[in-house]
């Protein structure tokens, strides 16, 4: 019987980029919605635009716009970035819709009516140069611990220490610059303390809805039978704010997390509204739908705790299950601007342009658990290209031509088709499969089809087509064993649809002549035909990776544009960052002695400088600093420079600088430069009598 299934991500935030980070989740959810989508199952998609909060009001205010200018912006930018990565939503909303602050306001009412809201007054941080309080992150001051200066008011940086705002040295607003009040204000509690809800949540725990990693986490927070230790969770925020105003309350508005997830819903109901179908069937409290949260394990206590204690005592159903998943790390490390693995869905599509492979190598990556994914880069060349290119479609290109060539594209393996074995083997592996997808192992998923493709490779080796068909007495074997090969590229492009639904969709119509998309039960139907064999897929290509990284790759604001190249992508990178930090620029302003001894500056002599061969703008300095190897540096010098005329002189360069691969080659530090807005760039020269190495302070 076909099921009913409602399924979502998390509502990406308004005001960043999509970057790979994110992606991890949308692929995972989209391969399984697709998945039950193929399988036949009634199963819809539904996300959008996180769209509320201090952090959006503050960006639009910088940028002359209104907040909800700066969310239409951001809602095609996303859209864009999820189109090309090909997922695939039914509906993709906004929470700051009317649907969501219908929806949003109702829970409100019905926890108030149950006795679950509560008023009390709270003492926070107030800006009173911009006339509101501040939330943690927008409030910075030295660490109480390790004394690190600019830490953010939750947490530091440096030192990893928690702590309330209240507690840091010398605070100051991150939006003005001021130093802040301390204000008492009413804000609006929910009462997660309440025992029902501590009995609702116990119970919900137990139910099998979590992985077990979660229950575990679910445990801790709950704690022991008899404790209580769930606190209240404040749910208001004081104008101005960007959200939707409390009902009876002027001048409070929901906390962007409340509204958050009932975005679901209002995403949904407008999806319901504009195709007919009914909402409540979906949501009421007794639904025999199923309903899916896919979500990152940062975000698990939100949906976990608040979330389904909010619908249970509003009166809807709670989530089927939560699937929560790790976090991606890029070469085995946290994504790094400096090291260029920050990397945005639109960079990736700029470079890249097929998003397949990432699809592709995500999904070979992926399983139910909590475990963080590494996409290593070199891996991820090797793989694509040794799996997709070398095992999948090497199938369909090496086979196909015979079967075009001697018999005009018909299938025939009348010899093979009623075999037990033949039809088990499809079914079994189908089946196979269909429970892996279910329980996202899409791992296991991808090495399962892998193996299927190196038996049919080697199946082919052993068969020697080529030989055959030299002999007119070999044929009718050669276009049996051949249609069979074909048929099993059939079986196993089904198979692969949810993860590559544009390359299957391309090998349904195109090279089997469909008229349609694969749908499930192809994997176990025989093929009549095939047309002539197309390029399929071309090789992914390790330069593209690193020309991708090169333009992502931030560092200290060079001198000279050493990096112009990788200006501009730099230059968006900021802008992402900006958000956050260029609030604080006032009190920035002055660096410390320590900081300026950080930068290690040394005296260099040019011992060669040659152009480089395809760089516009670099020249290639070898750069002796009194050390046992000459260095190499990369600098953007050449419009100014004839390299004949370098060599010899005594310049300055950032010793300490971290080795930078670019497209040319390693980099091993930078040499310092003026310019300004008359052209012209100068590099420095230390006075008479400077050696090379000495240290510049
Ligand atoms: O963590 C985030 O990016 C949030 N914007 C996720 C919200 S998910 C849901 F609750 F809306
Ligand atoms: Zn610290």
């Amino acid at each position: 019987m076909s099921r009913k299934i409602l399924v979502t991500s998390a509502l990406p935030y308004a005001n960043g980029s999509i970057h790979l980070g994110h992606l991890v989740e949308y692929i995972q959810t989209d391969i399984w919605v697709r998945f039950q989508k193929m399988l036949g199952n009634t199963c819809y998609y539904v996300c959008a635009d996180d769209t509320h909060g201090t952090p959006v009001m503050l960006r639009a205010e910088k940028e002359g716009i209104t907040p909800e200018q700066l969310i239409d912006r951001v809602w095609h930018e996303h859209k864009t970035d999820f189109d090309g990565f090909h997922v695939e939503f039914d509906h993709y909303g906004s929470t700051n819709s009317a649907e969501t602050k219908e929806f949003a306001q109702a829970i409100y009412r019905k926890l108030k009516a149950a006795g679950l809201i509560e008023v009390r007054s709270v003492e926070q941080f107030y800006d009173p140069v911009k006339n509101m309080f501040l939330p943690d992150r927008f409030i910075k001051g030295e660490c109480p611990k390790c004394h690190a200066k600019d830490q953010y008011g939750d947490n530091c940086e440096v030192c990893g220490t928690t702590y309330s705002p209240i507690e840091l040295i010398n605070p100051y607003s991150a939006v003005s610059g001021a130093q802040p009040e301390r204000r008492n204000s009413d804000h609006y509690f929910f009462k997660l303390s309440a025992d029902t809800c501590q009995q609702f949540l116990r119970e919900w725990t137990r139910s099998g809805t979590l992985q077990p990693e979660a229950a575990n986490k679910m445990q801790e927070w709950l704690g022991t039978m008899g404790e209580n230790k769930l606190t209240d969770w404040d749910i208001s925020r004081d104008a101005p704010y960007f959200g939707f105003e409390i009902p009876d309350a002027p001048g409070k508005y929901f906390y962007v997390w409340l509204d958050a997830p009932v975005g679901y819903m209002g995403s949904f109901k407008q999806f319901c509204n504009a195709n007919n179908i009914n909402f409540d069937d979906y949501w009421k409290q007794d639904s025999d739908a199923e309903l899916y949260h896919f979500i990152g394990k940062d975000i698990l206590y939100f949906h976990a705790l608040f979330w389904p204690a909010m619908l249970q005592h509003a009166g809807f159903r709670t989530p089927t299950k939560l699937f929560a998943h790790g976090f991606l790390t890029v070469n085995g490390e946290k994504m790094s601007k400096s090291r260029g693995t920050f990397i945005t869905a639109k960079s990736y599509v700029d470079h890249i342009k097929n998003t397949e492979y990432l699809r592709y190598y995500y999904a070979a990556k992926l399983n139910g658990t909590m475990e963080d994914l590494d996409l290593n880069l070199e891996d991820f060349v090797a793989k694509v290209n040794s799996d997709l290119i070398g095992k999948y479609i090497n199938i369909a290109s090496r086979t196909a031509g015979f079967i075009t060539k001697h018999f005009n594209g018909e299938i025939n393996y009348t010899q093979v088709e009623n075999t037990p074995e033949f039809k088990q083997y499809d079914e079994h592996l189908r089946q196979e499969v269909e429970k892996l997808y279910e329980a996202r192992e899409y791992a296991h998923v991808v090495r399962r089809i892998m193996k299927r493709a190196d038996e049919l490779n080697e199946g082919f080796d052993t068969l020697k087509p080529w030989v055959l068909a030299k002999d007119p007495n070999n044929h009718h074997q050669l276009q049996q064993r051949c249609s069979l090969i074909l048929h099993e590229f059939k079986v196993i492009s089904v198979l692969l649809a949810p993860i590559l639904p544009v390359l299957t969709e391309r090998i349904a119509k195109e090279f089997f002549g469909l008229n349609r998309n694969f749908v499930w039960d192809d994997a176990i139907t025989l093929t009549e035909k095939i047309n002539p064999y197309e390029h399929l897929m071309t090789r992914l290509d390790p330069k593209l990776i690193e020309a991708m990284v090169a333009a992502n790759q931030e560092s200290l604001q060079p001198a000279v544009p050493v990096q112009s190249e990788q200006r501009h992508a730099a230059h968006q990178q900021n802008e992402v960052k900006k958000e956050m930090t260029e609030t604080s620029k006032e009190s920035e302003s002055y660096i410390s002695i320590d900081d300026f001894m950080k930068v290690d500056l040394r005296v260099a002599h040019i011992v060669n400088a040659e152009h480089v061969a395809g760089a516009e703008k670099l020249l290639k300095l070898t750069l002796d600093i009194g050390e046992a190897q000459p260095r190499t540096v990369f600098a953007g010098i050449k419009s100014a420079y004839d390299p004949e005329k370098l060599k010899g002189r005594m310049t300055v360069m950032v010793a300490n600088l971290a080795p930078r691969k670019m497209k040319f080659g390693l980099s091993e530090g930078m040499v310092l430069a003026a310019s300004g807005d008359t052209p012209g760039l100068f590099i420095l020269s230390p006075d008479d009598g400077a050696q090379p190495g000495m240290r510049i302070k």
